[in-house]
Order: C-alpha cells, then structure tokens, then sequence
C-alpha cells in the first residue's frame, strides 16, 4: 500500500544557501542537515507544514551522483519520494511489471528509513524513491 508523500527532493549547489532561502525569506524551518556518506552529499529536510517536507541535496564531493546531476541539469527538483508499507514486496511487484530499479534490494537511508529508488526512463521521467517507515512495517 502507498502511504504518501514522504518528500519532494531538490538538489542544490549550496545548502547554507538553501536553507537560509527557505527558513528566512520562505519562513520555513529546517529539521536537520545530515552527511550521507554513502551518495557523498549533504542533506536537510525543510518543513512546509501540514506534514509536507522537502529534501534539499548537495554534494560534498564532485563525483558525488547530485554533483553529476547539477552538472547536467542544474539546480532544481531531483526525486520525489513515496511512502510504502512494504519495500521489498514493491519492488518485486515492480520488477515484475518491468520497471527498472536502480537499487536491487532496499537499503538503509535517513531516519532508520528503508529506500529504493527506481529509474525513471521507467517511470515516465521522474526518478522515484520508495521509503519504508520503521514505524509503518507490520
Ligand atoms: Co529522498
């Protein structure tokens, strides 16, 4: 089952830039900046209210894949995110349908969280993460 939008990420060039964007002139607050070492990039997540939130991206290294994806298209919206109750029984399903997956199995990201991410020249375009709560398993 999809349990909604966890998030709507957009890659940056400068997160102290983004964050100070979004907090001071978009009156946002921002929970938290984090290093994922894995993806070499820095992350924050911004409140928009109502439960919604966006990831900002930035690279901490310029082979990092969102240094790779600026160099290419710029600043701008990267990946949205769809809660799902079960990871690994989605991905198969999707696997069977043909849909191309990016990460073979799920894998450990932010906030003890499992992830997938599926490609989008499978997905009409839009690279598409897939996110399974620890809260929600079971
Ligand atoms: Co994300």
């Amino acid at each position: 089952m999809l349990k909604g939008m966890t998030h709507v990420a957009v890659a940056v060039g400068n997160l102290d830039r983004a964050c100070a964007f979004w907090q001071d002139v978009m009156g946002a607050q921002i929970e938290g900046r984090t290093m994922v070492p894995a993806q070499k990039i820095e992350i924050a997540f911004v409140k928009l209210g109502g439960g919604a939130r966006l990831e900002l991206l930035s690279p901490t290294d310029d082979d990092s894949p969102v240094a790779r994806f600026l160099a290419k298209n710029g600043p701008g919206m990267h990946h949205i995110c769809i809660g799902v109750d079960d990871i690994a029984a989605h991905m198969e399903h999707l696997a069977d349908h043909g849909v191309k997956l990016i990460d073979r199995a799920p894998r450990s990201g932010a906030e003890g969280h499992l992830i997938a991410f599926l490609h989008p020249s499978s997905t009409l375009g839009t690279l598409i993460e897939l996110s399974e709560s620890p809260e929600t398993k079971g």
